[in-house]
């Protein structure tokens, strides 16, 4: 017990971003660097949580300050369906799920077990199929008194837009909670710093925090104890 506001909770973090392999060598990928679960992750172990952390791909150094925490366990992942199957197994034990993982909506069928080598002078098509919906999947086996929350990454022109992506997220997926984020060449993936706009089962933005990754990670631990104080 840390003697913060979120002693005894058992939450389950994910971050950074999946990789499907397309051979033994390649694969499609993102560029989540794993910053913004991290500090969500070592946030919430400084305010007492007990903390799953599910991390597939990820910056150097990225995780070291979160992993060293004695209330923090480690767990990597790499695919999609990887980082489900290590999710899933401890969801159901636990009292807030926050997906901040940047995971790959789509994978390559048949995957290759020999490199592909180039053929002649012609493109090349893959094939993709649908990866599962993780976020999806958890709220249809939420347990009860569990909260799940969603990261909706966003391009956006402007923050109406934003908002109204976000909240069509928030319907679809069913969270409890949605972190929208603006992403860009230059936003939100790999920088120090983020914007986050949270959105409640209502779809009624109730708080937005702006500054490093740190700072929007407690901000959204203070959104967690709202909602869950206010049902
Ligand atoms: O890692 P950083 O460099 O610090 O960057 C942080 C971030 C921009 C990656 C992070 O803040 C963020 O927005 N994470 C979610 C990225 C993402 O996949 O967003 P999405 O809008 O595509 O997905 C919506 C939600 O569904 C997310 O909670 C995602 O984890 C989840 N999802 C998506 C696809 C899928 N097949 N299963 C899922 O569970």
């Amino acid at each position: 017990s840390g003697g913060g506001d979120l002693d005894g909770l058992r939450v389950v973090v994910s971050t950074g971003g999946t990789r499907e392999p397309i051979d033994p060598v390649r694969f499609l990928g993102n560029r989540s660097s794993g910053r913004q679960g991290a500090a969500v992750a070592l946030a919430a172990a400084e305010r007492g949580a007990d903390v799953e952390l599910v991390a597939a791909h990820v910056d150097d150094g990225v995780l070291d300050a979160a992993a060293a925490h004695p209330r923090v366990r480690l767990t990597r992942a790499s695919s999609a369906q990887e980082l489900q199957e290590a999710v899933v197994t401890i969801a159901g034990e636990s009292d807030v799920v926050v997906m901040a993982a940047a995971v790959a909506d789509y994978r390559v069928a048949g995957t290759s077990d020999t490199k592909l080598s180039k053929k002649g002078d012609e493109g090349l098509s893959l094939d993709l199929v649908q990866n599962p919906d993780i976020l999806a999947g958890l709220v249809e086996d939420r347990v009860p008194g569990q909260t799940i929350v969603g990261f909706a990454a966003e391009t956006a022109p402007t923050e109406e837009e934003l908002l109204s992506k976000g909240r069509a997220k928030r319907r679809r997926k069913g969270v409890d909670l949605l972190a929208v984020n603006e992403v860009g060449w230059d936003k939100g993936f790999e920088s120090g710093e983020n914007l986050l706009v949270f959105l409640d089962a209502r779809d009624e933005e109730i708080a937005r925090s702006h500054g490093s990754k740190r700072r929007v990670a407690d901000a959204l631990w203070d959104a967690v104890l709202t909602i869950r104080g206010s049902r």
